[in-house]
């Protein structure tokens, strides 16, 4: 009697952990589920990628410590000699402050931001007026119909970079036409455009909604690839993720080439910044960042994007990144060109780059 009795305890015994194991599986891919495909794709990165863990901490800092951005710009004067006879700039800047307080002025118009950077000339270009700058930087800048964003950035950039006595040019690539936005191939245009004009040590790559909050951010390159924005506001000041390179980044020319540009066919929104991160990991390369303390920025917010939908291809994109980085990038890079202008505070590059040829239209 007692064989049949232990044997039914068993069974029960089974079933519940069965019970138990299927919850507890329930539990996880709820939890998987909810957290979005950017940890699934942090994981599917996480496999190949070695690159530096980053110790992310939230740091409330004390805002009535943040400083003016403009406030010792009026100290950075002209000196009475022949501008091939200036002295090198110090290694660190004077004129670095730390934080930066942003509030977004209202009423702000180009003319106001020119006004207070009186050694800004055409096409957004500065170099230091009292020493020679030890770096070449481009910053390149995606857009269409964010003309209030971008009052808002050339306001605060440039006199963060004047702060970093950096020999700097501004360049917004505008896309022209209402096709679904490209962010990685006008970075590509960018760069291509950008390298005519001047032989740039740096290309930083910058979104048009970030306001960087601490000048200690060099805006100049490293030894690796540098993802610079890794403490936004939106995401608590924390790296969404490991392999997160979104936002703003910097790569050297030689760099850029290594990993043969940016892809061309992320039409619509996300993936393109994870296509980079496999990039820069399948070329040898890690990723190199600021101090989180450094590193901070705050995005300003807007609505829905007219044509700029989730891209609904992009994990299979993802997925192909390893067979097609070195056949799709700079190298296969085309565009038409329709306009260049050198204006007070950027120099505005419009572009047609087309459209998603894999999207089979019904007409
Ligand atoms: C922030 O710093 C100011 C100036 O040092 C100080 O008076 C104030 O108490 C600080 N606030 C907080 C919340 O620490
Ligand atoms: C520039 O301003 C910051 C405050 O934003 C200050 O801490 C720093 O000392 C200033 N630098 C110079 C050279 O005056
Ligand atoms: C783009 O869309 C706007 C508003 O819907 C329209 O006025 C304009 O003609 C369109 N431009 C092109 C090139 O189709
Ligand atoms: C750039 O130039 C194009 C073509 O002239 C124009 O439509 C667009 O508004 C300009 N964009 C900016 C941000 O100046």
């Amino acid at each position: 009697m007692d064989v049949p009795a232990f044997s039914t305890s068993m069974a029960i015994a089974k079933g519940r952990y069965l019970l138990l194991f299927l919850c507890v599986q329930l539990v996880v891919m709820a939890f998987l589920y909810r957290e979005g495909y950017r940890k699934r794709v942090s994981y599917f990165l996480g496999i190949f990628y070695k690159g530096p863990q980053v110790a992310v901490t939230t740091n409330a800092q004390n805002t009535s410590l943040r400083g003016d951005v403009y406030a010792n710009l009026s100290l950075i004067v002209k000196l009475a000699v022949p501008a091939d006879s200036l002295p090198y700039c110090p290694k660190r800047s004077p004129f670095i402050g730390g934080p930066i307080r942003v509030a977004l002025p209202e009423g702000l118009t180009l003319a106001d931001i020119s006004r207070k950077n009186p050694y800004v000339s055409r096409g957004g270009r500065y170099q230091p007026p009292d020493c020679e700058s030890n770096h070449k930087t481009a910053v390149i800048i995606p857009h269409r119909n964010r003309e209030q964003h971008l009052k808002y950035l050339l306001y605060y950039l440039h006199p963060f970079l004047q702060r970093q006595q950096l020999n700097y040019g501004i360049y917004i690539i505008h896309q022209a036409g209402n096709n679904t936005f490209n962010r990685a191939k006008l970075l590509n245009v960018g760069f291509k455009e950008a390298m005519k004009d001047e032989d740039w040590g740096c290309m930083f790559f910058h979104d048009v909604d970030l306001i960087p909050e601490d000048d200690r951010n060099l805006y100049s390159c490293e030894k690796y690839p540098k993802h610079a924005s890794i403490a936004m506001d939106k995401f608590g000041y924390k790296l969404p993720y490991k392999s997160y390179f979104g936002g703003v980044s910097a790569l050297t020319p030689n760099q850029y080439m290594k990993i043969n540009g940016f892809p061309n066919n992320y039409w619509g929104w996300g993936g393109e910044d994870d296509d980079i991160a496999v990039r820069v990991s399948l070329s040898g390369m890690l990723i190199s960042r600021p101090p989180v303390k450094f590193g901070r920025y705050r995005m300003i917010k807007h609505g829905h994007d007219e044509g700029n939908e989730q891209n609904p291809r992009r994990f299979n994109l993802l997925a192909k990144t390893r067979r097609t980085w070195k056949q799709d990038g700079m190298n296969s890079l085309q565009y038409t060109l329709i306009s260049k202008e050198f204006l007070l505070l950027y120099t505005n590059i419009t572009v047609d780059i087309g459209s998603d040829k894999s999207v089979k239209r019904h007409t």
